[in-house]
């Protein structure tokens, strides 16, 4: 019998994704142009949230998220154990310390009442920001105690919740999260060779996130002014910026999300019937629809 091993992840390109890329590669910009704010803009309609910030990657997307956030060196953030080590990492580029909180046993997201019992059990101020999943009941509490979220979002382009007004939230959308983050890597929904958005609805945090991307140097509020080609760096940042050849690749890509959301549904459907009785599914809060990067189970 022979065995063949199932790969992970495998993107699906189509004949329209490789003319956007063939077409930019013969336009005026192959980065810093025209598509890469097209994509943001695309992006974030599609999301819901206000304002877009495309980077290199979802890991880049995340340092500077901290970083907008202003995270400094010893601050404590808290995320869940059960995650990609760039959810995790991120608070220590920045010098801050990681702790986790348990999972919830159904959900295998964070779990609420365990980071609420961490959060009160220090006094106020001990931490400064949370990393979790359901995002009505964290943010509450996190309003309470003083932290700013980030959503980790790079499962989970199209995916959403019905929060407690019966309003649809697509992840990402800024509503009841600082700052979501999403990643293109090839395995994810939205196959772009490397590349992630960062997503906000605050004017303030974007500025500071298109900063950052870009070394710190801006055109807009400078301390003097000459003319040409006078620019300053403000702050350090990074090169965290994405090409416009990946940005027409994203649009392409983007553009079938939402089909290929219910395909990963339809897919992970056939499992549950196989499976069911035999296998624990990963529960789903009433109104919350799964993205599907992943499927999960345990042995019941
Ligand atoms: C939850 C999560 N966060 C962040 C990342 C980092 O994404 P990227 O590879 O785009 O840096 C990943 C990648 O797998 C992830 O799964």
């Amino acid at each position: 019998m022979s065995s063949q091993i199932i790969p992970y992840g495998r993107q699906h390109i189509d004949q329209d994704d490789i003319d956007a890329v063939v077409k930019t590669l013969t336009a005026d910009f192959l980065t810093q142009g025209p598509r890469v704010n097209d994509f943001e803009e695309k992006f974030a309609e599609y999301i819901g949230a206000k304002y877009a910030v495309a980077v290199s990657n979802a890991t880049a997307g995340l340092h500077i998220a901290v970083m907008a956030l202003n995270l400094k060196p010893s601050e404590r953030v808290i995320t869940t154990p059960i995650t990609f080590a760039a959810s995790a990492n991120c608070v220590r580029y920045a010098g801050g310390e990681v702790w986790f909180s348990d999972i919830d046993r159904d959900s295998y997201t964070l779990s609420l009442e365990d980071t609420k019992n961490l959060i009160e059990s220090k006094p106020k101020g001990f931490f400064k920001g949370i990393i979790p999943v359901d995002l009505e009941a964290f943010r509450e509490s996190a309003d309470k105690h003083g932290l700013w979220i980030i959503e980790d979002a790079c499962h989970a382009p199209g995916g959403y919740f019905t929060d407690s007004k019966r309003n649809k939230q697509y992840c990402g959308n800024g509503n009841y999260a600082d700052i979501g983050i999403f990643s293109f890597h090839p395995v994810k929904h939205i196959a772009r060779g490397e590349g992630g958005m960062v997503t906000t609805n605050s004017e303030q945090l974007y500025k500071k996130l298109s900063s950052l991307r870009m070394h710190g140097i801006t055109k807009d509020n400078m301390t003097e002014n000459h003319g040409g080609w006078y620019y300053e760096m403000q702050e350090l940042g990074y090169n965290y910026r994405l090409t416009d050849i990946q940005s027409a690749l994203g649009i392409t890509q983007l553009a079938k999300n939402s089909e290929g959301v219910v395909r990963r549904n339809e897919i992970a459907n056939t499992y549950k019937e196989a499976f069911k009785g035999k296998l624990k599914f990963q529960s789903l809060q009433d109104g919350a629809y799964n993205a599907h990067h992943l499927f999960i189970y345990c042995r019941s």
